[in-house]
């Protein structure tokens, strides 16, 4: 299954500037005990493994990915970061070469977007951690984005990642059905909290981290297959990205709602 966002170097920024911009939104509350295992699967450049050991120094983090590049970029940057605690192997999350109820703790995200059947993926994963251990899913829903000025052409821009995303049997609005996707997986305890991020003038570092090198560089990353594949013309397609640059201007808005959930492995 092609993975919709590439492997580009591009890519690798987009996801780095991501996980900097919203470290706190989305890892004020994730911490793992001394002495406990966790399971990060996809775990892609380590933009969320670098914030996982840092904040866990005495756990050990397990990191998963099936691209080998992103796996080599993910290691310079946990060396970089000199964090000793996080172990990487290339592997499939469908079939990973691990013991059942080998870990504390099993660590998700941005991944089950891109996976044609999550719940499935889910379960299989969940399997590898220990009863009572915990499992978080961070998803995103491209859905959830609005903002002022408000434009056709950019919200059809968007539509254009949605449908390639959905192409690659991906659920580019997966972020919604974060709870009944835990529950249907098996997990107890399932809460799940949006986590929105709000970006106005008042915010400069997410206008440019969010709205300018997160949201509307993704959603650049998909021209030209959206214009090759006909979903757009080209000139729409810019118009729209020229309508998301423009909500990062003074008088502009900009929100997106992510979705973590935590749960227990019964
Ligand atoms: C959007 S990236 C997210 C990376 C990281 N979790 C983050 O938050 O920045 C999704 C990652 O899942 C990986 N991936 C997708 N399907 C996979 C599979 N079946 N097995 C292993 N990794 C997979 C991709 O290689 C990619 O690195």
């Amino acid at each position: 299954m092609p993975y919709v966002h590439g492997y580009a170097e591009r890519e690798h920024e987009r996801l780095r500037d991501q996980a900097g911009t919203l470290v706190e939104l989305l890892h004020r509350d994730t911490a793992y005990p001394a002495g406990s295992t966790v399971l990060e699967a996809g775990c892609g450049v380590g933009a969320q493994t670098v914030t996982l050991a840092r904040r866990s120094p005495e756990a050990r983090v397990v990191a998963i990915d099936r691209s080998a590049e992103s796996l080599d970029e993910a290691r310079r940057r946990i060396a970089e970061a000199g964090l000793g605690n996080v172990e990487f192997r290339q592997a499939d999350i469908l079939a990973l070469p691990f013991e059942p109820a080998s870990f504390d703790h099993l660590f998700l995200c941005f991944v089950l977007e891109h996976l044609p059947r999550p719940v499935e993926a889910l379960r299989s994963l969940c399997r590898l951690i220990r009863p009572g251990g915990s499992v978080t899913v961070i998803e995103g829903d491209h859905g959830s984005a609005y903002f002022h000025p408000d434009s056709a052409a950019a919200r059809a821009a968007i539509e254009c990642q949605v449908a390639l995303q959905r192409e690659a049997g991906g659920n580019p609005l997966i972020g919604r059905e974060v709870y009944p996707l835990m529950v249907e997986a098996g997990l107890h305890a399932v809460r799940v909290s949006p986590r929105m991020v709000y970006v106005d003038a008042g915010r400069p570092d997410l206008v440019d981290g969010f709205i300018r090198k997160t949201f509307t560089a993704m959603i650049e990353g998909v021209r030209a297959r959206a214009v090759a594949g006909g979903l757009i013309e080209a000139e729409r397609f810019d118009a729209g990205v020229r309508a998301l640059y423009r909500t990062a201007e003074p008088d502009g808005v900009f929100c997106y709602t992510f979705f973590k959930g935590v749960g227990e492995r019964p």
